[in-house]
């Protein structure tokens, strides 16, 4: 499944919902497009959306049309390793040996966690806190180069290269100390529609400030057509324009088009032009995508196969990992 030689490279998304365009072209694209240049292992990160409350039939959907949905959108799973986070344990045993580097301070300045503490007041648990750590645990286990995610992750990336490197000085060379891949430009950081100001997010309250993988056609026009622009009328990528930047970067993740492409396409329309090309451009690159995934969800059998080699695959690297990381920490292993 994964040849020698290449570089590899880890990355996830939570389960936890519906999946956004911000996901999409922040991620699952570049997901796509490094499967050829490095050995790509991808999961679906149920492990990490219980830190927030879930419901448990609705996890267990999410997880199946996740996997199906990183298929649909052209992941191949004979180039790469697809699994989900819960079937293989090396994640949490890592997990715990990684928590007794980690400091309490550190853990309570990610900004995700004051976020998510703020958001959710009624459930701020340990594993909220120890979500960045789980997440180390899951880059470093597979000795991951590289790890394509959005904007909003890159907190999380500095600490597990922290973590990789405290771990390496006080127990001698162990991990690879990964890089991020964070799209240039807008794409690192898609914006609500309602509020250019803000992240898109599918925990969004207003369903029209964001986009999901699964919306019909006619929703996404129409929350194209809704969306939040700026004064004037001019479709122009620029700072002060963040609501037409926005779209413009949407624009351009799903047509391959450039943004001078983009511009010189819309000079001379209005911004009602621009957000009807952009909502249609959204809906035909979605629906092949949309279509697929329908059909996978169908075959079941298929899709817990993949799991299932995906899961015994991804243990092979991690279970060798951890035996060195238990080596060196002092854990007795019959030798
Ligand atoms: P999740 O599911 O919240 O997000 C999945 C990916 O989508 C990116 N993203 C965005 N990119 C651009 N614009 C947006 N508005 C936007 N919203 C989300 C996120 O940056 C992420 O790359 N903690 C991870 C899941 C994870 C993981 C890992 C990632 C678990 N273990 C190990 C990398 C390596 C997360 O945020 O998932």
């Amino acid at each position: 499944m994964t040849e020698e030689g290449k570089k590899k490279l880890f990355s996830a998304v939570q389960p936890s919902g519906a999946v956004t365009i911000g996901n999409y072209i922040g991620a699952i694209k570049n997901f796509v497009t490094l499967q050829d240049e490095y050995d790509c292992i991808y999961a679906v990160a149920d492990l990490h959306a219980i830190t927030v409350r879930q419901d448990p039939a609705a996890l267990r959907r999410n997880t199946l049309e996740l996997m199906a949905l990183f298929i649909a959108c052209g992941i191949d799973p004979n180039k790469c390793i697809l699994f989900v986070q819960s079937h293989v344990p090396a994640h949490c045993e890592l997990t715990w040996v990684l928590n007794t580097i980690a400091y309490p301070g550190e853990l309570s300045r990610m900004t995700q966690f004051k976020d998510k503490s703020a958001k959710h007041a009624e459930n701020v648990n340990m594993g909220l806190m120890d979500y960045p750590v789980l997440m180390a645990s899951d880059i470093l286990l597979y000795q991951a180069a590289l790890v394509p995610v959005g904007a909003d992750q890159k907190q999380h990336l500095e600490l597990t290269r922290d973590l990789a490197i405290r771990f390496n000085n006080r127990y001698s060379g162990t991990f690879t100390v990964p890089e991020g891949y964070i799209p240039k430009g807008n794409g690192a950081r898609i914006m609500s529609l309602a509020d250019p100001s803000r992240k898109m997010s599918k925990s969004d309250d207003n369903p029209n400030a964001f986009i999901t993988m699964s919306d019909d056609r006619d929703t996404i026009i129409r929350k194209c057509k809704r969306a939040v622009t700026d004064s004037g009328n001019e479709v122009r990528f620029a700072e002060d324009k963040p609501g037409v930047s926005n779209l413009i970067a949407i624009y351009t993740a799903f047509t391959g088009k450039t943004i001078e492409e983009t511009e010189r396409e819309f000079a001379g329309k209005g911004y009602g032009d621009f957000k009807l090309a952009v909502g249609e451009a959204v809906a035909d690159a979605l629906a092949p995508v949309q279509a697929e995934k329908a059909r996978l969800c169908k075959d079941k059998g298929y899709l817990n196969q993949v799991m299932k080699e995906g899961a015994e695959a991804a243990s092979r690297i991690a279970r060798k990992t951890l035996s060195k990381v238990y080596r060196k920490v002092g854990f007795y292993q019959g030798e």
